[in-house]
């Protein structure tokens, strides 16, 4: 088994953001939770924006926020041209999820950084330029990292990429709007062969024992181990939970795994980093 570089992919990623010139625009990050998780989250977000030079406007609500009040400020920031990316972090406060893709939807799909509008999943769904969702864009750099690890690069060997994907056997374990759908929607417009999996799929074991490349993000946590997969096959975890060992995944690391699988991301130091690096991108190089 050999790993795949997160850090090495976020750094491809971001040096190319840096040859991007202009970074005056604002990126705007919406957060109506009390989710400390996402506040952490956000946190490396701003954090790895402003190392890089891009600006960020951080909106915060508190629990006592209506849906009126979120879509209002989101569409103050849509009139606002110097704000070109606008991201709503999810999860939101618990009487705002039933709003979810309302207030999703108040963002200007040209400003959709995080591709969570319905105009930007649709587009994607047909195969027509969008804001490729942070942590699908990163599945598919771990993919093609896993084919280059010595000539990595992003967005490199496309032809040969589709190549190598196409009739591929995934299993996906995430029906999402923020992964699983997405990434099905990708794989399937590379010719792959995709079943999107959930905690109701039945016999998942079947399924990705037969798979050559299983994308793993349950956000629990050590649920599956060497059995669960084919010889040779190429897995992608993006879960992270902290535990008072630090983060850990989806996937249970052993001997037998490390002899039987041919590439797994890390956690940490796989798909985290590259998920930052992506968004940033997506505001920074504008859709696809
Ligand atoms: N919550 C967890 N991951 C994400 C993400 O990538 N984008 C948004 N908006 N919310 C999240």
């Amino acid at each position: 088994m050999q790993l795949i570089s997160g850090k090495l992919i976020a750094s491809k990623i971001e040096a190319g953001l840096v040859q991007g010139g202009s970074m005056q625009k604002v990126l705007a990050i919406v957060r109506a939770n009390a989710d400390s998780a996402s506040a952490k989250y956000v946190e490396l977000k701003i954090a790895k924006a402003n190392k890089l030079g891009i600006s960020t406007k951080l909106i915060e609500f508190p629990d006592t926020t209506t849906k009126d009040e979120v879509t209002a400020a989101i569409n103050k920031l849509n009139l606002d041209p110097t704000v070109t990316g606008v991201l709503v972090q999810l999860p939101l406060f618990p009487n705002l999820e039933g709003f979810r893709g309302e207030i999703l939807n108040t963002i200007a799909p040209e400003k959709d950084v995080d591709g969570l509008t319905a105009v930007n999943q649709g587009r994607l769904q047909l195969g027509e330029s969008a804001f490729v969702p942070a942590t699908v864009g990163a599945v598919i750099e771990s993919l093609r990292f896993s084919q280059w690890p010595d000539d990595y690069d992003f967005g490199g060997h496309e032809a040969e990429f589709a190549n190598w994907l196409k009739g591929k056997n995934v299993v996906v374990i995430n029906h999402s709007a923020l992964i699983g759908r997405p990434l099905a929607d990708i794989l399937l417009n590379y010719g792959c062969t995709v079943s999107v999996c959930h905690e109701f799929t039945q016999n998942l074991k079947a399924l990705t024992t037969q798979a050559d490349i299983v994308v793993t993000a349950t956000g629990k946590t050590q649920l599956f181990d060497h059995n669960f997969f084919k010889t040779g096959a190429v897995l992608v975890d993006c879960t992270s939970v902290t535990t008072p060992h630090g983060p850990t995944g989806d996937i249970i690391l052993s001997p037998e795994l490390e002899a039987k699988v041919a590439w797994l991301t890390p956690v940490p130091g796989g798909i985290g980093p590259v998920t930052i690096a992506y968004l940033l991108r997506n505001f920074a190089a504008g859709v696809n």
